[in-house]
């Protein structure tokens, strides 16, 4: 048997004539950037988000520098954030000339841990960025009181999470914005690159607007420094086609989590950590165990697709080594990056192949 990490082809087999089709309207029209496609993919995912805006942009990463260039943040400022985190995420905030500090991941949820931020917070501090990993969100709660206290930005790296929740509220609600990815992985996955932002902030919406095309209002008088943030209209047609099945592949997720939850119960492998705050949309299902690369090694000599999301943590990357970082500074995240495996966790898995991984893994607990 062969399980892919991820099966893209088998859910476009479910909606190809649809994606053509819309795709073909967009060409016939030949409006292909921005336009009444894009607004419509806007205005759903506000809906979807429960915000009252949202602006569509190139990609998830341009999503967030978007978000920091909208709310002036820049050099001599610093932004919070957790070192387990895809590179995006601390990529944008050293980009517009800030600075990354880093709080420690909570070891069960591997999302940034609430009691490590303020005592890193400084008079330099603009703004705490939580990352919502793997399809479930960070604990708003606490980290909103401290960004309440210190009068400072929440953005939301929403990335991995669309429409998953936190107390019933939604990730991208609950901070000054939240910034999601279309990279086709993600749980809503274009057919290219493509992301948003979302926010119920008036005044950030019309600067993030400006800012997607280089900052001009009007057209050709710049106000702000932007930049080329657009989404293709060809990548709204693709994502409006797929928004309407979102809840239904989410929990198919879920249900094949719970599946693995259940085969590996009573074993040595430790399964993923659900706050019992939050619903996860399991854009991951990333396994601890010991051992874990020669038994990444072992499934993929059995043909069963798996990935270490992440390998090193941000704080190590060779990049950042001008921070002055060494091993040991963040341990929850470095452990983390030394155990975590990712399964398949796609929708449209069969129970025959669930069970094909379980099996491998469980045979290789003596490895
Ligand atoms: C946590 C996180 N942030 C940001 C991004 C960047 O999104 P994109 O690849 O659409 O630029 C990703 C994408 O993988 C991500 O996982």
């Amino acid at each position: 048997m062969q399980v892919p990490l991820l099966d893209l082809k088998a859910q476009y087999a479910t909606i190809k004539d649809e994606v053509l089709a819309a795709v073909s309207e967009v060409l016939e029209s030949q409006r292909c950037i921005g336009g009444p496609k894009v607004a419509e993919l806007e205005e759903k995912i506000a809906v979807i988000s429960e915000c009252r805006f949202a602006v569509g942009v190139s990609s998830g990463t341009d999503a967030i520098l978007n978000c920091l260039m909208s709310l002036g943040i820049g050099a001599g400022d610093e932004v919070i954030t957790t070192p387990f985190t895809f590179f995006a995420t601390v990529g944008c905030i050293v980009r517009t000339g800030a600075k990354a500090v880093f709080a420690d991941i909570n070891a069960r949820t591997f999302n940034i841990n609430p009691e490590l931020i303020e005592p890193v917070v400084t008079e330099k501090t603009k703004a705490i960025m939580p990352v919502h990993l793997f399809g479930q969100m960070a604990d708003m709660d606490p980290i909103m009181e401290i960004a309440n206290k210190y009068n400072l930005a929440v953005i939301e790296d929403a990335a991995q999470s669309i429409t998953s929740t936190y107390k019933g509220r939604k990730a991208g609600s609950m901070g000054t914005a939240g910034c999601f990815s279309f990279f086709p992985s993600k749980n809503l996955g274009g057919i290219g690159d493509g992301g948003m932002v979302v926010t119920n902030d008036e005044q950030l919406y019309e600067r993030l607007f400006i800012m997607r095309n280089h900052g001009s209002k009007p057209k050709y008088y710049h106000k702000y420094i932007g930049g080329n943030f657009r989404l293709d209209a060809i990548q709204a047609a693709a994502l409006l086609v797929k928004l309407p099945y979102l809840d239904k592949w989410s929990e198919g997720r879920r249900r094949n989590a719970a599946y693995y939850d259940k085969k590996f119960s009573g074993t040595f492998v430790q399964t993923p950590y659900v706050n019992s705050d939050c619903v996860s949309v399991y854009n991951q299902y990333c396994i601890r165990v010991p051992k874990r690369d020669e038994i990444a090694a072992h499934l993929r000599e059995k043909n069963i697709g798996c990935e270490i999301y992440y390998p090193v943590p941000i704080h190590l990357q060779e990049c950042f080594r001008y921070l002055g970082h060494k091993e040991g500074d963040f341990p929850e995240a470095e452990r983390a990056a030394k155990e975590v495996l990712a399964l398949p966790i796609y929708p449209e898995l069969t129970d025959e192949m669930k069970d094909y991984i379980v099996d491998a893994i469980l045979e290789a607990e003596n490895i």
